[in-house]
This record gives structure tokens, C-alpha cells and sequence, in this order.
């Protein structure tokens, strides 16, 4: 079995940004090798370059666009994300949604490029969509818990556990994550326990007054 994940969405924070990103990859690089807990890094577009070079955990993409090289000015693409060092890409975040169709082509064009996808859902039924366009990873996210500080592994089990049982059943090579309110690491193991192999999360390692601290808590009880 493979250890849970933690994956930090940088979203677009002033405390996650430019010279702050870097000290937050850092923070996550220094936990990762003091618990053995794989984290992972989503920064902004500008800074995948920077962290790529400087931390040595994988750094993903907030988001690709749909788009073939070419003419789209102010676009993701992701051979530039891939050239700048990302692993793979968030995408159809709650804050970034997209079409199904441009869902499954990123999804093709990343996995053909050998990198990692991660989709985010908001309930079961596109949990279970999402999983049958082969991502490597689904994360379940309630919208209205996004950045509310409430948990939705207390708030929502349910949803987390549906959304398990859905994704598995259609591919059970899919793994599950879940996100929305997480910070503690009460939350995190009940995460865990609702059958979810790991978080996405942001605000409360963020916004933390010590995200080192924040984030050795996070892991404490697993
Ligand atoms: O992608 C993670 C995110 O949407 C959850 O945000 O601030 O509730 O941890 P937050």
C-alpha cells in the first residue's frame, strides 16, 4: 500500500505567492522527509519554474487549459507546464471548472506526456464521471465547505464515502482524495478512515501562523 498523500493547492494566496511559495515548498519538502508522507506542491503558473529547481517533491499545475500549441494568449498549455518541471496538473477545480470533453482531453495529453492527473469533483455522480476518464487521482471537494475551515470529513462523510465506493467501482485503479475545511490532523485521519488515500488542501496550511507546524499536525495521527 502506498503512503497518503498530501497535495497543498497554492490557489492564488498572497502567503503561497513568488518568494512565499518557495518558503511553503520548503516547509512541505522538510515534512515529507522527516515523516516519510509524500507532499506534493501546486503553485501558480509563474512559480512551477522556480519550485521545479529548488525542492525536490513533485510540483503539479493548478490547471490546463483544453488548448493545442499555437495561438492562445493567456493559456495554460501543458507542454510549457511540463517544461517548467510540473508532474502533473490539477484540474476542473470547483475555483477552475471545465467542460467534460476538455476534461478527458487533458487527461488524454497528460497521461501521454507520463505526468499526473488530478480531478477535482464537487459530489458523487462527477466523482464517478471523473473516473471513467482514467485520471490517476479524483479529489472529492464539496464546494461549500472550500476555504470554510469546516472540515467535510466531519461535515460530509458521506460524500467522501459515496464517492469512494463510486470511483472504485467504475476503475479501481483510481485513487481517492478528499478536500474542503481539512487542516488538523484529526481531519486528516478522519479522511483517511472514510476510505480516501489522501488530502487536497489549502487555507489551513496557509493561512497557518507556523504551515510547518501546521502541516507536522496534519500528519500526526496517521
Ligand atoms: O484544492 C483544495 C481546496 O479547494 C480546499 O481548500 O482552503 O478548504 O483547504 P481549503
Amino acid at each position: 500500500t502506498q503512503t497518503p498523500l498530501v497535495i497543498l493547492n497554492f490557489k492564488t494566496y498572497i502567503e503561497s505567492t513568488g518568494e512565499k511559495a518557495l518558503q511553503l515548498a520548503r516547509a512541505l519538502e522538510e515534512v515529507s522527509e522527516e515523516t516519510g508522507i509524500s507532499m506534493v506542491a501546486a503553485p501558480q503558473g509563474a512559480d512551477l519554474w522556480r519550485l521545479s529547481q529548488e525542492v525536490k517533491i513533485p510540483v503539479l499545475a493548478q490547471h490546463i487549459d483544453p488548448v493545442e500549441a499555437g495561438g492562445h494568449t493567456g493559456s495554460m498549455l501543458l507542454e510549457c507546464a511540463k517544461e517548467a518541471g510540473a508532474a502533473g496538473t490539477l484540474i476542473n477545480h470547483s475555483e477552475q471548472r471545465m467542460q467534460l470533453a476538455d476534461i478527458e482531453t487533458v487527461i488524454r495529453k497528460t497521461n501521454a506526456e507520463g505526468m499526473n492527473t488530478v480531478v477535482c469533483t464537487n459530489n458523487i455522480l462527477t466523482s464517478a464521471a471523473a473516473a471513467a476518464l482514467n485520471p490517476d487521482f479524483v479529489a472529492i471537494e464539496p464546494p461549500e465547505l472550500i476555504g470554510s475551515g469546516i472540515p467535510v470529513s466531519q461535515a460530509e462523510p458521506e460524500i467522501v464515502e459515496g464517492s469512494v465506493a463510486a470511483i472504485k467501482d467504475i476503475n479501481p485503479d483510481v485513487r481517492v482524495l478528499c478536500g474542503a475545511g481539512i487542516s488538523t490532523g484529526d481531519d486528516m485521519k478522519a479522511a483517511l478512515e472514510l476510505g480516501s488515500e489522501g488530502v487536497l488542501l489549502a487555507s489551513g496550511i496557509i493561512m497557518a501562523p507556523d504551515p510547518k507546524q501546521a502541516l507536522l499536525d496534519l500528519v500526526s495521527k496517521i
